[in-house]
């Protein structure tokens, strides 16, 4: 029978009671639907699937894409992402290190992705973990004084410059990448396209610069708004188990990994992702949820 148990007081949910290759009544989805938009995000544990049956259980959420990663996308099935430090024939079969720094996927595409879904097929004993916060509590906790003061600004997001604070392994970027790469603004705080709640979308450990406010305003704001955005209260760390799926919504959560011992243990992942849009702003909500 489903079980929504909560994972904290103010973020995710466990969904015990069912076998997500197996069918799932309606009413049932609807609930667990309900608990991802509610509470950010979601966990099974115990699970098994083949790369099909992820891919499948994923477009009950939304529309399956592949990411921007194809390097370290499965060659038989393009959605599926290997976050993987196993190597074949000397080679890595995927992306052996995830962003170590607070983050939604995909913030610095003009369209992000709505959702993530990552499936631990093997994990280390020790390490490893990520860690997620709800955006949605967060703003909801600022004051009445700084939501208003923040509502309609926008933040300039960069993957150039995100990729030494979330990748330090990796080699600069290379011209041809950041030619490809255009910077791109989004509002600091987004509307919920579901629920019509506001979120803070404000990205975390990287300097980001608030458009049209001179460095000495911006850089202290969005500190603060990326400190107040992880407070210990607002998130949830997990300890991962093979079978575990952890899906989480990148309109609503920023997520990190954190690091594990790579010379001794493995850790294999397989992750999808469901298309997004481009972030509303509040005033384009207000007009289409009737919100104050
Ligand atoms: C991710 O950042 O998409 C994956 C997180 C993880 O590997 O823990």
């Amino acid at each position: 029978m489903l079980d929504l148990v909560p994972l904290t007081d103010t973020i995710g949910t466990e969904v015990r009671g069912v076998d997500v290759t197996g069918p799932i009544p309606a009413r049932d989805l609807d609930r667990i639907y309900q608990a991802w938009i509610d509470t950010t995000i979601l966990l099974f544990r115990g699970q098994r699937m083949t790369q099909e049956q992820h891919v499948a259980f994923t477009r009950r959420f939304g529309e399956v894409v592949s990411y921007t990663r194809p390097e370290f996308n499965e060659d038989t099935s393009p959605d599926i992402l290997v976050l993987s430090n196993i190597a074949r024939d000397g080679r890595l079969i995927g992306s052996p290190v995830s962003g170590r720094v607070w983050h939604s996927d995909g913030h610095y595409l003009p369209d992000p992705p709505a959702g993530s879904m990552l499936y631990a097929i093997e994990v280390p004993p020790e390490g490893g973990d990520t860690s997620f916060t709800n955006m949605i509590a967060a703003y909801e906790a600022l004051s009445a004084r700084t939501r208003s003061a923040i509502e309609d600004l926008r933040v300039v997001i960069s993957r150039v410059q995100s990729r030494p604070y979330n990748y330090p392994d990796r080699p600069p970027v290379t011209e041809a990448e950041r030619a490809s790469w255009p910077d791109v603004t989004h509002p600091l705080v987004r509307t919920h396209e579901v629920s019509g709640r506001r979120a803070l979308y404000c990205g975390g450990n990287v300097p980001w610069r608030i458009e049209g406010l001179p460095p000495e305003r911006s850089a202290p704001l969005i500190t603060f708004v990326q400190e107040f955005a992880v407070r210990p209260v607002f998130t949830y760390r997990h300890r991962w188990r093979a079978g575990d799926i952890v899906l989480w919504d990148n309109r609503s959560a920023m997520h990190r990994a954190s690091w594990y011992d790579g010379e001794r243990y493995h850790r294999h992942m397989h992750r999808t992702t469901i298309a997004g849009g481009v972030p509303a702003v509040v005033g384009a909500a207000r007009a289409t949820t009737g919100a104050a």
